[in-house]
């Protein structure tokens, strides 16, 4: 079904597989219409089966990446970028390395760099370049984060270098060996950064993200609910699987 609330383009799809399908398919479409589109990527385990088509479409000769830029969301800090948890590991295992994406023609946020400020900076400054991302895919996390702008008194503007919160950390704790590994810090592109996008599109599955779903949509923009800003942005699309709309859908209906 597809639902417009307040120029919002809300998709809500029966189960993960066809809302990864139709997500898939936003993607694909931008690339095959702008052949050096610039991708902004997301990771967490929500986009995992939107990669998983790409890369099917990509085999089946599709879709042509050779000349697609992307930047990427966010990235724990410290990390090393070989270490199997980092943001950098994760794209290149799931998506970057099945596809002809040029190595040096994607980007994410350095775990490793000494200079937070400076290489944050720079990170924006290549993206405003670009008048922004083309097409901005984004997860969402259980207290409404996106990137990892955890919910604070502002919205963060820029790229930097971001505290995680104890929710964030024990919620992504199920992907290290214990919670204690988890990085407290991790740099992320700001709510300011994302905003630049031309289409920004938000993936959400499963009942653990219905309540903020709502939040999101239909709730006061805040920076209690970092997505909330999303309200403000003039192309946006939510996939959602119908365990994520519950709550939206009392409303909608
Ligand atoms: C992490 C990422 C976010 C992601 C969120 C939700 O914290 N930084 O970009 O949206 O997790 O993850 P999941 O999709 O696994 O629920």
């Amino acid at each position: 079904m597809k639902y417009n609330y307040r120029g919002m383009t809300i998709y809500v799809e029966k189960d993960y597989e066809a809302m990864s399908k139709a997500a898939a398919e936003m993607l694909l479409s931008q690339v095959r219409e702008k052949h050096d589109a610039v991708l902004g990527l997301a990771t967490g385990s929500t986009p995992i089966g939107m990669y998983q088509e790409v890369v099917k479409a990509y085999e089946r000769g599709e879709v042509d990446f050779s000349k697609v830029v992307s930047y990427n969301l966010d990235e724990y800090y410290p990390i090393q970028h070989d270490n199997d948890q980092s943001y950098h590991y994760f794209m290149k295992e799931t998506l970057f390395k099945h596809i002809n994406i040029k190595p040096e023609n994607t980007h994410v946020p350095s775990g490793e760099t000494k200079d937070v400020e400076k290489t944050s900076q720079e990170y924006d400054n290549a993206i405003y370049g670009l008048g922004g991302v083309d097409l901005q895919v984004l997860g969402i996390g259980n207290n409404g984060h996106i990137g990892f702008n955890e919910p604070a008194p502002v919205f963060a503007k820029g790229t930097g270098l971001v505290d995680l919160t104890e929710s964030t950390i024990s919620a992504n704790s199920r992907f290290f060996a214990s919670i204690d590994e988890v990085p407290k810090k991790a740099v992320s592109m700001g709510i300011a950064t994302i905003m630049t996008a031309k289409k920004v599109m938000l993936m959400a599955s499963g009942k653990a993200k219905a309540e903020i779903i709502a939040a999101t949509i239909l709730g006061e923009i805040t920076p209690d609910v970092p997505a909330s800003a999303l309200q403000l942005h003039r192309n946006v699309t939510f996939f959602l699987d119908e365990e994520a709309a519950a709550v939206l859908l009392e409303t909608l209906k």
